[in-house]
């Protein structure tokens, strides 16, 4: 197992040329583990970075999360590649601002982008190293993963089309450099997600007689198809001029179907069920299609047991023409 902790970590210091790539070949696994601790990623031991998979035909299997890491990190940077516009995201020179994030539980920072054209664009950054590793164990979680899953959902969004990716925030994976703090006298590089600015504010108490049924609906399907658990009013923006939602924090996103998940947990799947629009429209069925067919794209971001369950979802969902209820996978 300790081979495959290195070669996860070779991959991800191969994707982004890191001038220690021969010292990281020729060292164990202290030295891989040493590495990934510079970017925020602990490899400590654990019991629970075993995680029992369960295949199509039923047979269990173990898997390590440790051992995956550093493929998901190279599968993350590679894929984010392929589209112009994160790569613009992905390269485009940055800077922390001072202003605080507060309203969240992981660390979150402003940052401003300076974009090709010469306009600035604000952009949030989510660092391995500051996530809350009391809410990731009750997710859970023993590896910092959320960065890489902010990354897929934003995928899965782009796979389904630009119907549902309008109102998802872009994101990618990105090194980004932190000034000197009260606690740090040198400049830090931290590694993390970096999600697009979404205009607007948290949803209202009323937002049923705001939002329009039609957007409810758009984002319903989304936190179906990535098995969201934690769409909550503080996890999308309404924006009232453009009249416009905007969903961003998919951290907690790609549930398994494990005792301690909590299943499609959204405001908008369940506004959608109650609201008797359960089954997929045919545009739907067809963007699940289109997303089956080219889901691979996206799972080898994920740690295998939560791809798995989504390629089990978008079964379920293809086969039953419906949204699954809420809490059920
Ligand atoms: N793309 C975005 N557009 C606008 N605001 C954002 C965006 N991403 C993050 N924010 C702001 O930063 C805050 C924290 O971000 P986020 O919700 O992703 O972090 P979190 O700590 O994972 O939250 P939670 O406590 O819900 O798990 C948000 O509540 C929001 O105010
Ligand atoms: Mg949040």
């Amino acid at each position: 197992m300790n081979r495959q902790i290195i070669a996860g970590v070779i991959e991800w210091a191969e994707e982004i040329g890191d001038p220690s790539l021969d010292a990281l070949r020729a060292g164990g696994v202290a030295t891989a583990a040493r590495w990934a601790a510079q970017r925020g990623v602990s490899m400590s031991s654990h019991p629970r970075h075993l995680a029992v998979i369960v295949d199509a035909a039923g047979g269990e299997g173990e898997i390590d999360r440790r051992a995956m890491f550093g493929a998901q990190v190279a599968a993350t940077l590679r894929a984010q590649r392929a589209h112009e516009a994160d790569r613009v995201l992905a390269d485009a020179p940055v800077r922390v601002l001072p202003e605080q994030v507060t309203d969240g539980s992981n660390e979150v920072r402003v940052v401003e982008l300076n974009l090709p054209d010469g306009s600035t664009s604000v952009g949030y950054h989510k660092p391995f190293d500051g996530i809350e590793s009391d809410v990731a164990a009750a997710f859970g979680d023993t590896m910092p993963a959320q960065p890489m899953r902010e990354v897929a959902a934003w995928h899965v969004a782009r796979l389904l089309g630009p119907s549902v990716s309008r109102y998802v925030a872009p994101s990618v994976l990105r090194e980004v450099s932190y000034p000197p703090d009260e606690f740090y006298s040198r400049e830090r590089i931290r590694t993390g997600s970096l999600s697009r600015h979404v205009p607007g504010a948290s949803l209202s108490l009323t937002w049923e007689h705001e939002v329009p049924a039609e957007q409810v609906d758009t984002l319903a399907f989304f936190d179906a198809v990535i098995g969201n658990q934690d769409r909550h009013r503080g996890n999308v923006f309404w924006d009232a001029q453009t009249r416009s939602l905007g969903a961003f924090d998919h951290g907690y996103a790609f549930a398994r179907s494990a005792e301690e998940d909590l299943l499609n947990d959204s405001l908008f799947l369940e506004k959608r069920i109650a609201d008797g629009r359960a089954p997929l429209t045919k545009d739907e069925i067809e963007a699940l299609r289109a997303f089956s067919a080219r889901i691979g794209e996206v799972t080898p971001l994920l740690d295998s047991d939560r791809a798995e369950n989504m390629r089990r979802r978008v079964e379920t969902m293809l086969r039953t023409r419906r949204l699954p209820d809420v809490h059920v996978l």
